[in-house]
């Protein structure tokens, strides 16, 4: 497994997996995807393994896809397949997942809460979909998961004006659900990644997959429809500008 992302049980029946490139604020590239969608399966595969908890080191969940992996993507023409197979598993994962968040969620960091079951946030977290503003478009199945969570309203808010927005307003919006005080996500998560594994384990999967259900096709089929579009973006004037100003910095 690579080393930008660390999987480790940390309890009994819980997994860690640890967004790990603190120096880029755990920006995922090709390798943390790879690692991401590793460390999920070897989970799922896991009898022993009844729940994930999901995080990020250095007091940062993760400040999205790597913007060079990006710019080569679009240089090279190639999509970023990888990161939609990441998206994937994450929104099929039979496990749950819980997700603690401190510092940055942004780009993927914010949608890939739409596919954890529980989520909770420190007080400080910062939040954006910067899509928009990055030339880009909608990706992780959030244009259709986040009007049903946040009202449609909302969701244009922030998928279209792709402003910064805090805690409060991502508990409000139906992203997470509890702000506590900064610095104890992890271990709030870990506490309720704990309550479920000790609770029987194919009621928890069973509710998992009920609760999915409803939604589970359209969402695949977002995130398919989603990959297409911001794939041609990638490779927009827009968005290599905005990349190109971003590594300029
Ligand atoms: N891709 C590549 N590098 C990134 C990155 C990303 N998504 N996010 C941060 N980094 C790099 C920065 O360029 C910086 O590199 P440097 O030390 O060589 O200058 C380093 O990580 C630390 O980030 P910095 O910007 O100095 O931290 P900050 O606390 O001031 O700001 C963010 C944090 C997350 C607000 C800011 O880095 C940011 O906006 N990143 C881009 C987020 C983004 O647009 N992601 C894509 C979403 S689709």
């Amino acid at each position: 497994m690579s080393e930008s992302v660390i999987s480790e049980t940390v309890a009994a029946g819980v997994v860690q997996i640890t967004m790990n490139r603190p120096d880029r604020k755990n920006a995922l590239d090709r390798t943390s995807y790879a690692g991401l969608i590793a460390a999920i399966a070897a989970a799922e595969a896991d009898a022993s393994i009844r729940a994930i908890l999901l995080t990020g080191a250095g007091g940062c969940f993760t400040s999205g896809n790597d913007i060079k992996d990006f710019a080569a993507a679009a240089a090279t023409g190639q999509g970023l397949t990888i990161a939609i197979d990441f998206l994937n598993a994450i929104s099929t994962a039979k496990k749950p997942i819980v997700a603690a968040v401190e510092g940055f969620a942004v780009g993927i960091g914010t949608t890939m809460l739409l596919h954890c079951d529980l989520a909770f946030a420190g007080r400080t977290a910062t939040f954006r979909l910067p899509f928009v503003t990055l030339g880009l478009s909608p990706e992780g199945g959030s244009s259709y998961l986040l009007p049903l969570v946040a009202g449609s309203k909302k969701a244009a808010e922030l998928l279209m004006l792709g402003e910064p927005f805090g805690a409060e307003a991502a508990e409000d919006a139906g992203l997470v659900n509890a702000v506590i005080e900064e610095g104890t996500a992890l271990e709030a998560g870990l506490a309720k990644a704990k309550t479920l594994a000790a609770l029987p384990p194919e009621s928890v999967a069973l509710t998992k997959m009920l609760l999915k259900r409803g939604s589970a096709q359209a969402v695949a089929e977002t995130i398919g429809t989603e990959a297409h579009h911001f794939g041609e973006r990638l490779r927009s004037a827009e968005a290599m500008a905005a990349f190109a100003a971003f590594l300029k910095k």
